[in-house]
Order: structure tokens, then C-alpha cells, then sequence
């Protein structure tokens, strides 16, 4: 479908409907009245199929006790191995209400309070808050930054695990807000230093979908021919891919069988609960009719970042970060704005709700990440808001 087309079709207003991004405005930020371009869900109705399904299964009118059909995990086998050629067998897949309760609950079956897990900064913010509300050791390593490119130190990394004696790392596969699809390289040293040192891995890679141009993501269990695998718990989900994230089903791969065991003991105590049938049903349909829906609304989404690269090449010391994958663009106000003053200078002058760069980690004030799942009209009415405001500063 024409961009425009799509645009018209599937863009619709979200006030009045719960939305986080939208209706919490006030709650969230202080001021109903922002560009709201913070959270990462989308403006873009979801297929039409996902709908169609929705709607056949409320129209039964019996919303009894279900399991999960062997058709969804057919469908989840299909799409992760024709989009990232990972083969999964159903019995490593469990299903959870969202990653965010994934991190959580392997954080506290995998290892002891008072354990040590790192976490490569600036990253999604609840990768902190689990390690922390958890009562482990939160070990911090700021990636390597050159103008808007993120990348990680190894030697660091290494030398973190081992003074820290750490037992988990979690990682962001595409990263979050970096931008960065990890190269297979990259990858492969990550994922042999954390081997060498006994580490677990929990891969998020909710953003997999999610990558542009010419990057590729690779799935961490299939890195060496999966060699690491035995030691990782995969995440992914539909969520982001298809704006399904209150459907709350995403998908967890286990490889090893005593890892497992140890999930299926946990989560029998502490989430022992029925499926919803609901998530089911929104993702098998999403992965099974989804597609077109899926390239059209990646390209609405790259459109928007090269349009913000583009305004901003007025102000060549805003860096960005390269948007290799995720919806999601670091913008790095520090050549104009104080770090310190950035919250003023994005709320109050430019009238936007973002994500500030103090979220994903304390040294990273001073940037502000966008969200680029949404109509294009507001992305160019944030950047005329950003350069009237640049421009206003030298006057
Ligand atoms: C890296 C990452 N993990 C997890 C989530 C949220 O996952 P869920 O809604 O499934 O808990 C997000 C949402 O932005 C994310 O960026």
C-alpha cells in the first residue's frame, strides 16, 4: 500500500481510550497538552486480521478457561524461523504476560539476591528497575559513544563481570534506545565472554522485527550454531511489531531442559495462572495475515526517522543515533542544551513528551529518544517545535 494510503487507513486519534502515551499525559508528565512521542506502542491500528479475530472470539460470548493451541505455536515457529531463520521447538516456548515480567521473574529464579547483573547503558529502564527492586547488584557499563553511535567495550564489559563477580546479563538485541542491531561479530563476543564467565544471558529481543536498511538481526541462540544457548533465555513477542503490547502474550525460549524446570517450578508458584485467550488469538492472527501491514508500517516508520535527520542537518551538533533498529531515535541535545536543562527546554519550550536520557542511565542526561510509530505530521511538528526552539537560543 501507498504510504499515504496507509497512513490514512490505519493512523487514528487515541485520546479517550486509556492510552499511556496519551491520556497520561497529565499524570505522567504534568501537562495533558504535549506532542506525545514517549512509550513505544503506535498511533497505527493493527491489521485488519488481528481485528477479524478479535472480534470472531468476542462474538462467542464464552470466555471459559483455554490452553494455547498448538496452531500458535505453530505460528510463532513459522514467523521466527522464516524472519530470523531461529528454529524453535515448541516444548522450549513458554508464554508470559509481557518481557518486562520475564526479566523479573528470571532475575528471581535464576540467580541469589545480593548476585551482581550487568546491564550495557543507556537501556530500557526496567532492565534497572528489575535488578534492583529484586534486591541484586545493579552493574552499570556505559557503551562507547561517537557521535550518535553507540558501541560496546568489551574489555570493560569483561573486566565488569569479573570484579563484580556477575552472574547475569541482561541485553537488548536490538538495543533500546541505542538503535544498534548488534552485529553477529559483536554478538559472538558478548556472548563468548559471558561463556567464558559462567553468565546467563537474557536475550530481550522484543524489537527483532523491527530493523532496517541493510542490518539484520540475529537471534543470540543462534549465534556459533548455537553454542550459547544453553545458558540464555530468548525473548520476543508480537507487542511491538503489530502494536498489540496490551494483549500482554509475548514469548520466552528456554533451550535447556534444567533450565526450564526451573522456569515451570517458579512460575507454577508465583504465576500460576490460565491463558488469555484473548493475546492468543491477537498474536496467531498478526503472524499468520499480518505481513503486508507489517512492511507497510516499517516504512512509515523509516520514513519518519530520515525525516528527523533530515530537519536536523540545519543543527549539525545534534547528533543522532542511527536507527538501525527499533522505532525508536536518540537524539543528543548536548551541544545546545545543558543536559540539565533539557526537560525545560523539550516540555516547556518545545511542547513535546519524550523519553529523557537520564531514564536509561544516570551519565546519559541530555539526550531525549522519539518515538517514530506515528503519523509523520507529528514527527514534523516536533522537529519545527525542536528548530524554532534551537534557533531561538542564539537570537
Ligand atoms: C527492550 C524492551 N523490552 C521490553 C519492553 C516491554 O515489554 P512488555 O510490554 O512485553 O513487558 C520494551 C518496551 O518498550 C522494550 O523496549
Amino acid at each position: 500500500m501507498e504510504m499515504n494510503q496507509f497512513i490514512e487507513k490505519y493512523c487514528i486519534n487515541r485520546f479517550g481510550t486509556n492510552s499511556l502515551k496519551w491520556d497520561a499525559l497529565q499524570q505522567r508528565f504534568g501537562d495533558p497538552e504535549l506532542i506525545s512521542m514517549w512509550v513505544a506502542d503506535m498511533e497505527f491500528r493493527t491489521p485488519e486480521c488481528v481485528v477479524e479475530a478479535l472480534k470472531n472470539r468476542v462474538e462467542h460470548g464464552i470466555y471459559g478457561y483455554s490452553y494455547i493451541p498448538d496452531s500458535y505455536y505453530e505460528a510463532v515457529q513459522d514467523w521466527e524461523y522464516k524472519h530470523h531463520g531461529y528454529k524453535v521447538e515448541k516444548e522450549w516456548m513458554r508464554v508470559t504476560p509481557g518481557i518486562v515480567s520475564a526479566i523479573y521473574w528470571s532475575v528471581n529464579m535464576y540467580t541469589e539476591r545480593d548476585d551482581a547483573i550487568v546491564i550495557a547503558t543507556p537501556v530500557y529502564y526496567p532492565f534497572h528497575n528489575a535488578v534492583k527492586d529484586s534486591g541484586r547488584k545493579l552493574i552499570t557499563v556505559d557503551m562507547d559513544y561517537d557521535k550518535g553511535v553507540f558501541t560496546l567495550d568489551f574489555d570493560k564489559f569483561e573486566k565488569a563481570i569479573v570484579d563484580n563477580n556477575v552472574k547475569m546479563y541482561i541485553m537488548c538485541s536490538p538495543h533500546n534506545p541505542a538503535g544498534r542491531v548488534w552485529k553477529k561479530e559483536e554478538l559472538e563476543t558478548m556472548l563468548e565472554i559471558c561463556h567464558r564467565h559462567n553468565v546467563i544471558v537474557f536475550s530481550d529481543e522484543i524489537h527483532q522485527d523491527l530493523v532496517f536498511g541493510e542490518t539484520k538481526h540475529t537471534p543470540s541462540a543462534t549465534v556459533a550454531g548455537g553454542k550459547y544457548a544453553k545458558k540464555m533465555i530468548t525473548a520476543f513477542a508480537s507487542s511491538k511489531t503489530f502494536n498489540l503490547a496490551t494483549c500482554l502474550t509475548s514469548t520466552i525460549v528456554i533451550e535447556d531442559e534444567e533450565m526450564r524446570k526451573t522456569w515451570d517450578t517458579f512460575t507454577n508458584i508465583y504465576h500460576n495462572v490460565e491463558v488469555n485467550i484473548f493475546g492468543i488469538t491477537a498474536v496467531e492472527a498478526a503472524l499468520r495475515g499480518g505481513e503486508e501491514w507489517y512492511n507497510d508500517v516499517k516504512k512509515v516508520m523509516y520514513h519518519n526517522y530520515q525525516m528527523v535527520v533530515e530537519e536536523m542537518k540545519e543543527f549539525p551538533g545534534i547528533n543522532i543515533a542511527p536507527m538501525e533498529g527499533t522505532y525508536l531515535v536518540l537524539m543528543d541535545l548536548r551541544n545546545y542544551i545543558k543536559p540539565e536543562d533539557a526537560k525545560e527546554f523539550i516540555q516547556g519550550k518545545c511542547r513535546l513528551a519524550v523519553d529523557y536520557g537520564e531514564w536509561f542511565g544516570e551519565n546519559w542526561a541530555g539526550f531525549i529518544r522519539l518515538n517514530m510509530a506515528t503519523d509523520p505530521a507529528i514527527v514534523k511538528q516536533a522537529m519545527v517545535n525542536i528548530k524554532e526552539n534551537l534557533k531561538a537560543l542564539s537570537k
